[in-house]
């Protein structure tokens, strides 16, 4: 027997994994740490028994885009959604990449907008950041030269939680619209920050905006994302989607969670709290910290401290606490970035850098 082998230009990937250990203070990937509300998860349960189970699903889930729509204020055409933001990355370059074009990304950044076109043929042009760790005047003026046909911004970035001003999102979707491109902006964690590149969208203007129902909604087990866009651009994403993609209980899940929207602006307040108080801390330490907008926070060791970022990451799951070690990825030597958790996961990552660090 002789086995199928596997693409060529697949073989050098190293995929994208967070290395999930058995620790009592998990703050590796970003989730929330606080369930949904429970009268959301008896509402859902309620609502899963009235679901056909022998037919497919609402193929266009027009109840979702409908009330989604209305959250944002666009129409329902100006939606799709799909099993994570990842989904929707995917259908983007799908739709508007692939063989002979081309995508561009501000590294350091998320991972998977490059490791998802590769996969889909795309090719990628990867951006140093400014020092600031901001695309900035000079990522703009890359896409004068290189002229991609995707044009990647995340805002808040991950891993560094900084948000892209207004300016350079309105600079990028000037070049986009004279260039034949599409801007497209990942706001993963935009509901802990205060602006939305939403606002931007309109049906004469070539951006994207997604989003995840992963984060802030504390649904990362369902897997639900969805795009807010012009609608010639979302017709666009729909192409390439499988048919009725999106099963009946993740519409379901998504319709009711939007019933439950002052809840999860709750839950985003008390994360951005702690958010400020972990800042502070880190802040007293011998460290150097990023200011985040997002539910994430970037920190590395100052040179005065005798340890890699990775022996402090090592050190870090000794004592049961796991951040993301990011000291290996482009442009964030010695680098850790911290999801924040509850009060409690908080002071217990406070506590044990500080012993650590002395
Ligand atoms: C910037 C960014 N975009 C997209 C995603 C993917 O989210 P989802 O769970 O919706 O696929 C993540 C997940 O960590 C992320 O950090």
């Amino acid at each position: 027997m002789t086995w199928p082998n596997i693409r060529d230009d697949l073989k050098l990937f190293e995929g994208y994994h967070s290395p999930q250990l058995a620790v009592e203070v998990r703050l590796n990937t970003n989730e929330s740490p606080l369930p949904p509300p429970n009268q959301w998860v008896s509402e859902i349960q309620r609502e899963v028994t009235t679901i056909e189970w022998n037919r497919y699903p609402d193929r266009n889930a027009f109840e979702l885009s409908s009330q989604l729509a209305q959250s944002h204020g666009v129409q329902p055409n100006n939606v799709v959604s799909a099993n994570g933001s990842n989904e929707i990355i995917q259908a983007i370059l799908l739709a508007y990449g692939g063989n002979n074009r081309s995508a561009i990304i501000f590294e350091p950044t998320y991972a998977m907008h490059a490791q998802i076109a590769k996969i889909t043929g795309t090719e990628i042009i990867s951006c140093d950041r400014e020092e600031s760790l901001l695309c900035g005047r000079s990522g703009l003026e890359t896409l004068t030269t290189a002229k991609p046909n995707i044009v990647f911004l995340c805002s808040p970035n991950n891993p560094t939680g900084l948000i892209e001003p207004k300016e350079t999102i309105i600079s990028a979707l000037e070049y986009c619209s004279k260039n034949s491109s599409l801007l497209v902006v990942d706001e993963a964690y935009g509901e802990f920050s205060d602006w939305s590149a939403i606002e931007l969208v309109d049906n004469g203007a070539p951006i994207v905006v997604t989003r995840t129902f992963s984060k802030a909604h504390g649904f990362a087990a369902g897997r639900l994302g969805y795009a807010v866009g012009a609608t010639r651009l979302i017709d666009g994403m729909k192409e390439v989607l499988l048919p009725y993609h999106l099963d009946s209980f993740k519409q379901i899940a998504g319709i009711t969670a939007l019933k439950y929207r002052s809840e999860m602006t709750q839950r985003v307040e008390y994360l951005k709290s702690q958010r400020e108080k972990v800042s502070n801390e880190l802040k007293n330490l011998p460290l150097h910290v990023w200011d985040s907008a997002a539910n994430f926070i970037l920190f590395k060791p100052l040179d005065t401290v005798d340890m890699s970022g990775n022996d402090l990451w090592k050190a870090l799951v000794n004592d049961s606490v796991l951040v993301r070690d990011c000291s290996n990825w482009p442009n964030l030597t010695d680098c850790l970035r911290a999801t924040i958790g509850t009060e409690q996961e908080n002071n217990s990552f406070i506590d044990s850098l500080k012993a650590i660090l002395g």
